[in-house]
């Protein structure tokens, strides 16, 4: 009879829990003091036939010492919990303190938006080695034998073999993909590279490009004007005019030069586009048959267009730059502009 109502006791107390001082009290009302349960057993003692009182107090004071052995365990969370949330107690009103962040370098911001624009209208990613030999810089982007742009003047070659050198466009990517790959193809290359030109405010023998190459049946002038229309509204904005001005290069015909009217004045004039309106982003083109031949591609059955831009150039207009030499310098008073707000 005393035993279930002791064991009773027992696994109440164990169970017991208190969160804060008003729960610690009604424990110690509970567990502890005079008129508890425990208190109760005690009293009961005088009720107890005398044979069975030592067997009685033994169980009694067992009961008694789990329930302080308890009472000040639950006293200890308390306390614990009580210091924890002192050291929330804090003033939310003050200011914050300012946490040092690092941003994105504009450059780099610059070239992942390319790439997005791109991706979402299907262009893959490619890319290549910075140090090409002359077929994939030069030859097969049917480039004549004595053209310019393979003198020494441009050009990085290595010294003990002229047929390697650092590339000078991006362009060399699109005959490592056609060489590779079959029809559809679709692919946007960044990357760096290397000409051998003093630094000045406006060039550098490091810089990035981007290239972007579409080979497949029944591509035409069209696709690639509506694609880089495209492009041009989506990273410089819906009002952006974009014009094409007839030029040459060795590996497209027809090529042209793309322009888009200048967002600093709007096309007004200013010293950004020199009074013109429009500034130069990058060339373009039909992909020369023999450049589709070169790398095994049957241009009677295929056509694309090509293009490759100036990252920096991009990112000069987007951001205001003057000066291309910023992006190299790590002058921080120049880089801390473009970290996150905080
Ligand atoms: N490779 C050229 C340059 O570096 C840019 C270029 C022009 C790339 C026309 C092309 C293109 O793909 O079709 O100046």
């Amino acid at each position: 009879m005393h035993q279930e109502k002791i064991e009773a006791i027992k696994s109440a107390i164990s169970a017991a829990e208190a969160g804060n001082e008003d729960e610690l009290e009604a424990y110690r009302m509970k567990f502890i003091s005079k008129k508890s349960v425990v208190g109760e057993l005690f009293a009961e003692m005088r009720n107890i036939p005398n044979e069975q009182k030592k067997e009685y107090g033994q169980l009694v004071n067992e009961v008694k010492q789990m329930a302080d052995e308890k009472f000040q365990e639950l006293i200890d969370q308390v306390n614990q919990a009580k210091k924890q949330t002192k050291s929330f107690d804090q003033d939310l009103t003050l200011p914050a303190t300012n946490v040092a962040a690092g941003g994105i370098h504009p450059l780099t911001s610059t070239r992942q938006r390319i790439i997005e624009i791109f991706e979402r209208i299907g262009f893959n990613l490619s890319e290549g080695p910075e140090i090409e030999d002359d077929w994939h810089n030069f030859t097969a982007l049917n480039f004549p034998e004595n053209h310019p742009a393979r003198e020494m003047q441009d050009t990085f070659f290595l010294e003990k073999n002229p047929d390697v050198a650092l590339r000078t466009h991006t362009s060399s990517v699109q005959v490592r993909v056609m060489e590779n790959q079959k029809p559809p193809i679709r692919t946007l290359s960044p990357g760096r590279v290397y000409r051998n030109e003093a630094i000045s405010a406006r060039a550098h023998c490091i810089f990035h490009q981007v290239e972007g190459l579409y080979v497949d049946e029944n591509v035409g002038f069209a696709d690639l004007k509506n694609t880089l229309y495209h492009f041009a509204k989506e990273m410089f904005g819906r009002e952006t005019k974009v014009r094409f001005r007839p030029s040459f290069f060795p590996f497209t015909e027809p090529s042209a030069e793309i322009d888009i009217s200048c967002l600093i004045c709007g096309g007004k004039g200013c010293n950004v586009c020199k009074g013109s309106g429009w500034v130069e982003i990058g060339g373009s083109g039909m992909v020369d048959p023999n450049v589709l031949e070169n790398c095994g591609i049957d241009s009677k059955k295929y056509t694309g267009f090509a293009f490759g831009m100036g990252i920096e150039r991009i990112a000069m207009l987007k951001f205001q730059i003057k000066d291309l030499r910023l992006f190299t310098e790590n002058d921080v008073r120049f880089l801390r502009q473009f970290r996150p707000m905080l």
